[in-house]
């Protein structure tokens, strides 16, 4: 027998080596190693372990807890997001589930002002220009894009990340934060972000940029449809770092060809990946990348630490880190 007390599985095989020596001092481990992640490996592997590392954003659910077995005592997923998760059944089940919010803050709040700029002041439509030989800078008001200074941004979720957002775009002197959440944020950091709580039409009625930054849920989902974005103003510009199933991805489409809104900017789409003929991609108005907002160095590494946290911890029935419940 293993000297080890418990047996963890890493799902992924290119989980940080952070979160990997963490778990390796106490833990035996059981690794997944065909990349993509093979689910029958999974499967296979996942057999009688007592905790688990879930890197990506497979489905959790009742096929891989029945797969793994009663013994079960402690899962950590590495993703602020939980959608891929069926929590209804890891509760019933009594398994502590924790996750990763909060360390990637930053590297997301970073990405969604940089689609925020680049959306706004057409940096695709620019770069397009040059490659298609249409570099028409004899005009006078040639690609002109919208300002950020004086700008109104609207929060759709107004969590660790909105506010992360919210403080980097108090350095380009915006006028005003809204935001629509379940619960009003503490009077001190609405003071700090000038920010304040509004219903969602005024939110998409006053905002020029919109920003959504809240996890998908039953009641967020398919929200950004043709009724939001005609209450849009025509210049404004819609961000989306949070899940793709929370807009309408046909009705933007119709929003964004028509010139009904100004612009997007998205790092989440639906399906992911977006496949490569999606009409969405026709578009001069929209920039899209490939879901990279907690993409760095830094960032991932601490995902897996505080992923390697929680499951520790579960596994002793400690409080984890960040419970995803
Ligand atoms: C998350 O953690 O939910 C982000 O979308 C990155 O995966």
């Amino acid at each position: 027998m293993s000297a080890k007390p418990f047996k963890v599985l890493i799902t992924h095989p290119e989980v940080p080596q952070s979160g990997i020596d963490l778990l390796n001092e106490n833990c035996e481990l059981v690794r997944v190693e065909s990349l993509p992640p093979k689910r029958s490996e999974l499967l296979q592997k996942i057999r009688g372990v007592d905790g688990i590392l879930w890197g990506g954003h497979e489905a959790l659910n009742a096929e891989v807890l029945d797969a793994a077995g009663p013994q079960l005592k402690s899962i950590s997923t590495m993703s602020a997001g939980i959608d891929y998760v069926d929590l209804d059944e890891v509760k019933r089940r009594k398994i502590p589930l924790g996750h990763t919010p909060t360390v990637l803050d930053n590297a997301v709040a970073d990405l969604a002002v940089g689609l925020l700029i680049a959306a706004g002041r057409r940096f695709h439509e620019g770069r397009k220009k040059i490659e298609t030989g249409n570099w028409e800078n004899y005009h006078l008001n040639w690609m002109l894009g919208q300002d950020v200074r004086d700008s109104v941004v609207g929060f759709y979720g107004f969590g660790g990340i909105g506010q992360a957002i919210a403080k980097r775009l108090s350095g380009f002197d915006i006028d005003q934060v809204l935001y629509t959440t379940r619960r009003r944020i503490d009077r001190e950091t609405e003071k700090e972000l000038n920010a304040k709580k509004v219903e969602f039409n005024e939110l998409l009625t006053k905002s020029d940029f919109v920003v959504i930054a809240a996890p998908l849920t039953a009641a967020t989902q398919g929200v950004f449809n043709a009724t939001a974005f005609n209450k849009m103003k025509n210049t404004a510009v819609l961000i989306n770092i949070a899940r793709g199933k929370i807009v309408n991805q046909n009705d933007l489409y119709d929003a964004l060809r028509s010139n009904r809104i100004f612009a997007a900017g998205l790092d989440v789409v639906d399906p992911e990946p977006l496949p490569p003929n999606s009409k969405l991609l026709t578009l001069d108005n929209i920039i899209i990348l490939p879901h990279i907002g907690s993409a760095t160095n830094r960032t991932r590494s601490d995902m897996a630490t505080i992923a390697a946290h929680n499951v520790l911890r579960g596994l002793v029935g400690e409080r984890m880190l960040s419970p995803a419940y």
